[in-house]
């Protein structure tokens, strides 16, 4: 039987189908199929290929596998090792994620320089810049060692072969999606080649023993460019992200199969890199107004980590019929969902009124604990009442304005009395799990009512 030469991707998902459809069955996108030639060896040839000679592999039970404790590498970057799971696991394939600009390749130039001091070779390849710009790149973040080498290379088979060379420990691919193969005709960044990239790479990693990451532009869906097949081929995915104009930036750990993924750290962009933020919560209050009305200072919780910061509301009388809202920083449906329920609960006439909401610094939130702050700032600057200082508020609102328990109370109280902060504003459910801490007025509210009176 004839195969077809060609086959269709979905350059979201990486679905593979026969023929072209306008709509993705995998992940219901629109327009996303394009024709790349079918890779030879892409599909079916894993398991359909013979074995020849060498040997075979035999199950062993679990009580014959040697257990080694895998010794990691410390970054030199304290957030970054914590995200790791305490460090890089030798062989293995790290992806990091991020848009365009956000600073992957800072990040891992600055992981290079430090890694340069302990280890005795590393390599850069970068398939994005010259070395030039690389240069360009380096003065900036500091001196380097000359463990480091730099490769300015797309085709993988010479990657392979001055990686079999070279023989580094540690090996950075700046941009899964410049790499290409010959024998795939597709161009790079597409489905198939940063499938068979990432298979080379992986194969590289584990039988050499050597770490790698690799850089993956994120598409304005979230997703890393085309291939989300890249996610589960990898050992640790990790996130890069922030607001491109806030200088904040913050890494995620969005798989990690030697580690948690609860672990985040945090990094300022500077003129000279990026620089560790040990302490998220005091640079997110940096430059909050003093006895402003509006302004209510939460704590939410960035995978295990409390972090405070501070929400604002302006609401002032609309001058058309129709109320204006935005939202920068939280969800646009759950500010107008809290804005009913503090219109019918409390009898706030705010259907007359426009409401603009922000979380200073940039960050985007979605944890439910943010509403009462988001309901107090909205009371407060709806007054013209600035809340009383040195108060910190969290607590999920539902819609009978009752003020419901959020989990990890007692981190949040520890992180607001490490601050300096002397009043917390909490879910009265929450109380039991914060009993035993002394130094810090816990206010228990039960409704949003109740949280309207706690202020005054
Ligand atoms: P970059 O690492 O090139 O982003 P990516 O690889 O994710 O595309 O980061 C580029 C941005 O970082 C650019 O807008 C300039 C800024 N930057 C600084 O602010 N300070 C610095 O020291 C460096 C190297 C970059
Ligand atoms: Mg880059």
């Amino acid at each position: 039987m004839k195969k077809s030469a060609t086959i269709f991707f979905c350059q979201n998902c990486g679905y593979e189908s026969a023929k072209w459809s306008g709509q993705c069955p995998a992940c219901r996108e629109w327009n996303t199929f394009a024709e790349e030639p079918s890779a030879p060896g892409t599909k079916g040839t894993a398991s359909g290929k013979k074995r020849t000679g060498g040997k075979r592999s035999t199950p062993v039970s679990l009580d014959h596998v040697e257990s080694k404790d895998q010794a990691r590498i410390s970054t030199g970057m304290r957030e970054l090792d914590q995200v790791l799971g305490g460090g890089i696991v030798p062989g293995s394939l790290v992806l990091v994620g991020g848009d365009p600009g956000i600073g992957k390749s800072t990040l891992l130039l600055q992981v290079c320089r430090n890694l340069g001091e302990r280890l005795p070779k590393i390599l850069y390849i970068s398939g994005e810049e010259s070395l030039q710009q690389i240069k360009l790149r380096a003065s900036r973040i500091g001196s380097f060692r000359d463990t480091l080498k730099l490769l300015c290379e797309t085709n993988l088979s010479e990657i392979e072969e001055a990686v079999l060379e070279e023989r580094p420990q540690v090996v950075v691919i700046d941009s899964i999606q410049t790499m290409y193969q010959e024998e795939i005709t597709s161009a790079p960044g597409s489905v198939s080649q940063v499938r068979e990239a990432t298979g080379v790479l992986m194969r590289l990693a584990k039988e050499q023993g050597i770490s790698i990451f690799i850089v993956g532009h994120v598409t304005k869906e979230g997703t890393v460019a085309g291939p989300r097949v890249l996610e589960h081929m990898v050992d640790t995915v990790l996130y890069f992200e922030g607001d491109r104009h806030a200088s904040y930036r913050i890494l995620r750990g969005v798989k990690n199969r030697f580690g948690s993924t609860n672990e985040i750290g945090v990094f300022e962009m500077r003129e000279d890199g990026l620089r560790e933020v040990a302490n998220p919560s005091e640079y997110m209050l940096s430059g909050k107004p003093e006895g402003a009305s509006g302004s209510v200072v939460a704590c939410t919780m960035e995978g295990t980590r409390p972090m405070l910061l501070e929400v604002q509301a302006l609401v002032c009388k609309t001058n058309f019929g129709l109320p204006r809202r935005t939202a920068a920083g939280m969800d646009y449906n759950r500010v107008n969902l809290l804005m009913a329920v503090l219109e019918k609960r409390l009898n706030l006439p705010l259907s007359g009124y426009d409401a603009y909401v922000n979380i200073a610094g940039g960050i985007r939130l979605s944890e439910p604990a943010m509403d009462l702050a988001l309901v107090l700032a909205v009371i407060s600057s709806y007054k013209d009442v600035p809340i009383p200082e040195k108060t910190v508020v969290f607590g999920e609102v539902g819609l009978s304005g009752e003020v419901r328990a959020v989990s990890m109370a007692q981190q949040r109280v520890l992180e607001a009395k490490k601050l300096g902060f002397t009043r917390v504003l909490l879910p009265g459910s929450s109380m039991e799990q914060v009993k035993n801490i002394k130094g810090i007025e816990l206010v228990a509210v039960a409704t949003v009512r109740d949280a309207q009176g706690a202020i005054r």
